[in-house]
């Protein structure tokens, strides 16, 4: 028999844009011991995480609490909730995860309509609102930050825009949650998820999501209870009950509300996880973890630039936690990307569909996204450049980056 060790992780830097680096508090709170899910401990803990979850959404949402998987159970559950076979739904892609919006959107049955642009630009916004006008959608689904590209698409007319249409905004907010201004209401956003292995850092395996009372109200058209757990007042026959047991918004609600119906057992340890992720949040305060990540992301890119390599995302739609670098012609990016994790433990990444092999993706994420990190990784690669004999300024992008940041030079 083999005897397998126990587990020996490699303590790595992780500049990826996801999932990053966990806050050792997190960690921590992770090891506490578990507790049933209906115990009054525990649901004070669900209590306290919705509440801080609205105030990271920005939103006086009723509803903000986790579902139990990766960023996309968020997707799917809220699509599969709100969209019955033939709703028309429409779809702007700029980059990988408009796609996955478009897939899960088809299983749901919807007549999903689609408008493209290409990956590295996002929308006029007033071009997908006379988009909505003419496709009369029943929801607009659409991604916020685009891992894929680094780009981040503008939201403050499109929410009020589709409001005053009546159409309903689903919004990807994975990469951008607790990065950078998510403003649900203020933008009059009807559902929008987030992500916690990126700008939360708390490991991959939750998706905080927040809808309003407009959701809602569709919701419980479509509400049909588990048998072996209903009680008299609940309707067993619905027109069309949401087809997904598992990411049923109306069944999890009673869960997550003053009912506590059964219904899957939540993940005890991933909600001490995201509670300490989001309560680490709040106490740094949103607007300076905001100019946190701006100020680490001014640095890699002065940094990069400094090293005379060029930006893919150099654009005014840039996203903040996400800085993409144009692979230099004739430099293997994936012996690059190999030698800094074998050499130096750092992981950045690659890209998708057409950019990839184009472009790295380095990540300033969350816990990741710190001055020390910014420097390593800028170090590392300049090194690792030199070792394949690409054309770069050699000693200019950390002095830049150095320069970014501040860093006096010191009198002889
Ligand atoms: C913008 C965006 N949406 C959705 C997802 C899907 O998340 P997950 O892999 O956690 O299901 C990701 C993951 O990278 C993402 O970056």
């Amino acid at each position: 028999m083999t005897n397998y060790r126990e587990i020996q992780a490699p303590l790595r830097t992780i500049m990826t844009p996801g999932p990053v680096e966990v806050d050792p508090r997190v960690l921590r709170a992770m090891s506490t011991p578990i507790l049933g899910q209906f115990d009054p401990a525990f649901t004070t803990m669900m209590n306290e995480t919705m509440d801080m979850l609205r105030q990271v959404f920005q939103t006086n949402n009723k509803w903000a609490f986790p579902i139990d998987g990766t960023s996309r159970s968020g997707l799917e559950a809220v699509l599969c909730s709100v969209i019955e076979p033939g709703d028309r739904v429409l779809v702007p892609i700029f980059g990988r995860f408009g796609h996955l919006l478009t897939e899960i959107a088809e299983r749901c049955g919807a007549d999903v309509h689609l408008m493209e642009c290409p990956w590295g630009q996002v929308f006029d916004q007033q071009a997908v609102i006379e988009e909505v006008r003419r496709i009369q959608p029943k929801v607009l689904a659409i991604v916020h930050g685009e891992t894929s590209t680094g780009c981040m698409q503008p939201l403050d007319q499109i929410g009020p825009a589709c409001r005053e249409l009546g159409v309903l905004t689903v919004v990807d907010a994975v990469a951008t949650l607790g990065g950078t201004p998510v403003k649900v209401d203020e933008w009059q956003l009807d559902a929008v998820i987030g992500g916690t292995q990126k700008c939360l850092s708390v490991p991959s395996g939750m998706a905080p999501i927040t809808y309003n009372e407009g959701i809602e109200k569709l919701l419980l058209t479509r509400k049909k209870v588990e048998r072996g757990v209903a009680q008299e007042q609940d309707r067993l026959e619905v027109r069309v009950p949401i087809r997904s047991n598992y990411f049923d918004l109306s069944q999890l609600q009673d869960y997550w509300g003053p009912r506590r119906l059964n219904h899957h057992t939540e993940a005890t340890s991933m909600l001490y996880a995201l509670r300490e992720g989001v309560r680490i949040v709040l106490e740094e305060g949103l607007e300076a973890r905001f100019e946190r990540h701006r100020l680490h992301e001014r640095a890699l890119m002065a940094g990069i630039r400094g090293m005379g390599l060029e930006l893919f995302n150099d654009v005014p739609w840039k996203a903040p936690m996400v800085t993409c670098v144009k692979i230099p012609a004739a430099i293997n990016g994936e012996s690059v990307r190999q030698m800094l994790l074998e050499q130096f433990g750092i992981e950045i990444a690659s890209s998708f569909g057409p950019l990839h092999g184009q472009i790295w993706r380095i990540g300033t994420m969350g816990y990741s996204c710190r001055k020390e990190n910014v420097l390593f990784v800028l170090s590392a690669l300049e090194a690792v450049l030199i070792r394949h004999q690409a054309k770069i300024e050699v000693g200019r992008g950390m002095q830049a980056a150095l320069d970014a940041y501040g860093v006096e030079r010191a009198a002889n």
